[in-house]
């Protein structure tokens, strides 16, 4: 699956607007930058002693680990030694990938032998993506997991408890552990239900039943009790979730932020327990779109309350940088610490290449303004799947903004996010159309062609082709 956050949807017609509040939205919350907050919760385990405080940012000055399965895939291919050296996530998207299920999508490494290795490559922080959720991705099916809706307690024995056994052990104790926690979850449960039209009948149940909720805070709660743990919660991206103050009807953004707010509490999760969100990931949004702003008059209006602007279509934002600004400040007035940071997803949101424009259109008319400026080249951004076109992003570093923890790639460039077409496997992974490049589309993505790439493997699997793509097209180039 993939990724797939965007399933998104919703966009807004009706707008009341307003100055957004581009004023509001820039009111720089300041950051972080505070000492530490994450709670330093004693751990039942060995490894409480020897842990250091958690710090404020925990890639700071920090050397990140190599997984050496997606590492010896890259330098495999030609030009990939460019990039092997880079930090990637290491997904346990299955039960079995923490003992290391030897499958062609985690490879044989499981959690144990990652941390063994990131010791001895003497790294500070390892980054572990979280993604097992009873009823996984439920408004897709490329990522659709092992666990039915109602798996809650093995989601939580089978999966978390192991997972925290592993990582609580003193043999870590000096490493920083970066988990992302359930990429695709929480925003579906605002934008993915009854009575939205974009609901799907799996976003429904899982809203109904709880168990995205619970499976998160529980989740956050166990891992984060960890001394040495940092927890990030998946906050979507900012077209999923930035449609605003345009209306009542569909506000994703107050609402996500609220429901995220609203796990604190459940299952002994505390504001201490995040250390902050994370955007983007596996997705293709762009960090900025440096020729256009969202609130630009274009043709005698602003372009995010033109009706006639399928690509705005309301939105509050046109790119994850000021997003995640502003996101991060909406969560804190919703009970998380002052002092979270962000991570944002740039393994695949460059868009350079011969398509990507070097200025600002000089249209007068809206529509062709933003198709003649913005470096996002998808039809519309509720595609998720293998795009067609993109690029590596920046480059992993620490602290590129006061309010971001890093950028981080999270989704191992290479690895696909949906096969093109209906591929049986042992993985739980279903067929989405989305994910096949003569699809006309759905609501979720306003009925425009799915973008995707052709021939691609199913979700997490190798393909050289997309890999190259994502080298060629890689802004800033290599
Ligand atoms: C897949 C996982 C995979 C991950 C990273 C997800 O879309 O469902 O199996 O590990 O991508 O490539």
């Amino acid at each position: 699956m993939t990724l797939n956050r965007s399933k998104q949807t919703t966009r807004s017609r009706r707008g009341r607007l307003g100055a957004l509040a581009a004023a509001t939205l820039a009111a720089a919350v300041v950051s972080s930058v505070a000492v530490n907050t994450a709670g330093a919760e004693e751990s039942p385990d060995e490894g409480a002693e020897a842990a250091q405080a958690k710090v404020d940012n925990p890639y700071e000055g920090a050397q990140v680990y190599v997984n050496p399965t997606w590492s010896a895939n890259a330098a495999a291919e030609p030009g990939g030694e460019a990039i092997a050296d880079q930090p990637t996530g290491v997904w346990l998207d299955r039960t079995s990938a923490i003992e290391g299920n030897d499958s062609p999508t985690t490879g044989s490494m499981g959690l144990r032998d990652h941390l063994d290795e990131a010791v001895a490559q003497g790294a500070d922080v390892i980054q572990i993506v979280i993604y097992n959720l009873p009823g996984r991705d439920c408004a897709a099916l490329a990522s659709n997991g092992e666990l039915g809706p109602d798996d809650i307690e093995a989601y939580k024995s089978d999966y978390i408890d192991e997972i925290v056994a592993i990582q609580g052990d003193a043999a870590y104790a000096d490493l920083r552990i970066v988990n992302v926690i359930e990429i695709d979850s929480l925003p579906n449960l605002i934008t993915n239900v009854s009575p939205r039209e974009t609901a799907t009948d799996n976003c429904d149940e899982m809203k109904a039943n709880g168990n995205y909720e619970d499976g998160v805070s529980y989740a956050v709660a166990e891992l984060g009790a960890l001394p040495n743990t940092y927890n990030y919660i998946d906050a979507g991206h900012h077209g999923w979730i930035g449609w605003g103050d345009t209306n009542e009807q569909y506000d994703n953004f107050h609402a996500s932020a609220e429901l995220f707010g609203s796990l604190i509490g459940q299952n002994g999760m505390t504001a201490d327990h995040v250390h902050g969100f994370i955007s983007n990931t596996a997705n293709y949004s762009v960090l900025e779109e440096p020729y256009w702003a969202v609130d630009e008059n274009v043709g005698g209006q602003p372009l995010n309350q033109n009706p006639e602007l399928p690509w705005v279509d309301w939105n509050d934002f046109n790119n994850e940088k000021d997003f995640t600004e502003a996101f991060r400040e909406e969560l804190v007035s919703n009970g998380f610490n002052d002092d979270i940071g962000m991570l944002i997803d740039t393994s695949r949101n460059g868009w350079g290449g011969d398509y990507r424009p070097t200025g600002p259109s000089s249209s007068d008319d809206p529509v062709t303004f933003v198709d003649e400026s913005r470096i996002d080249q998808r039809f519309q951004k509720g595609n998720w799947c293998n795009q067609a076109g993109a690029g590596l992003g920046e480059r992993p570093q620490a602290s590129p903004e006061a309010w971001i923890d890093a950028y981080v790639w999270i989704k191992p460039p290479g690895e696909s996010d949906g096969a093109s077409e209906e591929i049986p496997n042992d993985e739980g992974k279903g067929f989405d159309e989305m994910c096949d490049p003569d699809y006309e589309g759905n609501i979720r993505n306003g009925n425009n062609p799915s973008g995707a790439r052709d021939d691609m493997p199913i979700s997490g699997h190798w393909s050289s082709e997309q890999f190259q793509e994502l080298l060629e097209n890689a802004y800033p180039p290599l």
